[in-house]
């Protein structure tokens, strides 16, 4: 089976809504300092354009969790795969993720780092399903509401193709 993709939002649409959350950051975070949290391996993309485009500093980290396999379906698992490098313990976090889909990923994520006393927690998500919703995640920063299609592209894959895409597009299947 082959697929296509169909561009669901165009480059400068996601460079200028990234521009617009970046700029509310700054001012949200005014006289602090804000460490960026990556959700991996999908996050990476939208947080180094979200970094450049915040004024107040910026530290970051990285950690990966693994709720999917090379399937569109979430099996419902979620696993540290790859933990942070340093504390978080008084920070002022906010998680920067690719896409809040059924809330499983995010929900069991935000529990765990709030454990750990951070100053502040927020999320900012790139693109958000709230048809899809299982569980109930607070989003700070949203860029894009999107219906409940499989979207690519902007650190987003498909069976870990498509991540490089510097737009958002519907996988669409030929038969
Ligand atoms: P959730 O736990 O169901 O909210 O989703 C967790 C993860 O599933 C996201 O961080 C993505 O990595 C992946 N995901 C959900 N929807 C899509 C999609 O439409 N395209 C690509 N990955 C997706
Ligand atoms: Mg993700």
């Amino acid at each position: 089976m082959s697929e296509h993709i169909r561009v669901l939002l165009t480059e400068e649409e996601v460079d200028d809504r990234i521009q617009a959350i970046g700029e509310q950051v700054s001012r949200d975070y005014a006289g602090k300092q804000v460490h960026l949290v990556c959700v991996l391996k999908g996050g990476s993309f939208f947080m180094c354009e979200l970094a450049k485009r915040i004024t107040v500093p910026v530290s970051l980290d990285f950690m990966a969790v693994s709720s999917y396999g090379a399937t569109t379906k979430s099996s419902g698992v979620v696993k540290i795969v790859k933990d942070l490098d340093e504390t978080i313990k008084g920070k002022d976090v906010l998680v920067v993720e690719d896409i809040v889909d059924s809330g499983r990923t995010l929900s069991y994520l935000l529990e765990m780092l709030k454990s750990r006393e951070p100053a502040s927690l927020r999320l900012c998500t790139l693109l958000d399903k709230p048809d899809r919703r299982v569980v109930p995640v607070d989003v700070d920063y949203t860029g894009f509401q999107i219906p409940d299609e499989f979207v690519v592209g902007y650190g987003l894959d498909y069976a870990q193709r498509y991540r490089n895409l510097p737009y958002i597009g519907v996988v669409e299947f030929d038969d």
